[in-house]
């Protein structure tokens, strides 16, 4: 095989983010939005990256000269750093041409650079025939995002390779699929991209300030995370939606919630939705809220109305898959 052609799904936190990052469980959904990842061999000794939805074209560098301490441009990074984990994991080096497209802005905090880095590597497994699967292929993809970002739970990756909905915990000492149905979730976008690793690093400040209080908090997150998982198989969206409320309100203590956030979070509680959170990091990005076939019109308009955008979405999205066949 001498090219090859991935997908990987984008994700949405439901319940439990940053407390995740603390060794606390989070549930995470895959979304129908994919990252595309062609792969193909080439003859000289260069990586050629292409990721034209990042401002990223014709980039260029010498196999020789893949190496960690390397300051990738932006675009190409998760890329370069998931080809050179892979050929120094697997005793591999070639040239290769890698081009990127994403079904989602990278701005909406759905995970593209973990679905990128989940796709490539599936990819070069493909391409070399090392067949990394499930675990192998979490390991090396985590590995990758921290050697880039430094922090981070891992949770999108998973979400990425294993797709569906699951139950997640930090560093994916636990991964369990959950069985839910198609959830009656809308999705807002503040319009403002928040920075992961920055509001990780500020929720850590003040963990290192207020040690036993962010404790407790995330504590009460893991629990409301925990009610959540079984609420979520009885299907009782009035308790599901207050424990949405309940996570966002200790978001909020966390520091991570924002105006536009909570614009869009009060607007479709107005409009009736059984509950509402933010989505994610924070700080930006999406809220998500849980409503009924009566109130999702109401919740959209409201979330248009309040300066948000509303994002049509698809949950429990398979995971990475070989596309070439297809
Ligand atoms: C970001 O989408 C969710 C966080 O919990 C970070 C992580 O788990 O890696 C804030």
């Amino acid at each position: 095989m001498s090219s090859v052609e991935v997908s990987a799904p984008g994700k949405l936190m439901f319940f439990g983010e940053h407390a995740v990052v603390y060794g606390y469980p989070c549930i995470v959904t895959a979304v129908d939005q994919r990252v595309k990842v062609s792969a193909e061999v080439s003859r000289d000794e260069k990586l050629r990256i292409e990721a034209p939805d990042v401002g990223l074209t014709d980039y260029s560098l010498e196999i020789s000269k893949l190496g960690k301490k390397q300051d990738f441009p932006r675009g190409a990074r998760f890329v370069a750093m998931a080809v050179y984990n892979f050929f120094n994991e697997y005793n591999v080096q070639s040239g290769l041409r890698i081009t990127t497209q994403s079904d989602f802005s990278s701005e909406f905090g759905f995970g593209s650079s973990s679905a990128v880095t989940v796709a490539v590597i599936k990819g070069l497994s493909e391409l070399f025939g090392a067949k990394i699967e499930g675990r192998d292929l979490f390991d090396l993809s985590y590995k990758t995002v921290l050697d880039i970002q430094g922090v981070g739970s891992g949770f999108d990756l998973a979400a990425a390779i294993w797709g569906g909905t699951l139950w997640f915990v930090a560093g994916g000492k636990t991964i369990i699929p959950l069985r839910t149905e198609e959830l009656p979730i809308v999705v807002g976008y503040t319009g403002i991209k928040a920075d992961t690793p920055t509001l990780i690093r500020q929720v850590a400040e003040k963990q290192k300030k207020h040690p036993d209080i962010t404790t407790k908090i995330f504590e009460a997150i893991s629990l409301v995370v925990q009610e959540a998982k079984g609420v979520l198989e009885t299907k009782n969206w009035l308790v599901l939606g207050e424990l949405m409320n309940l996570n966002q309100g200790l978001l909020d203590a966390l520091g991570v919630n924002t105006r536009e956030l909570s614009s869009l979070v009060c607007a479709c509680r107005e409009a009736g939705a059984y509950g509402a959170k933010l989505s994610g990091a924070g700080g930006g990005d999406c809220m998500i809220a849980l409503v009924d076939e009566k109130t999702k019109e109401v919740a959209e308009k409201a979330i248009v109305n309040t300066g948000g955008r509303v994002l049509q979405v698809k949950l429990n999205a398979g995971g990475v898959r070989n596309e070439s066949n297809s």
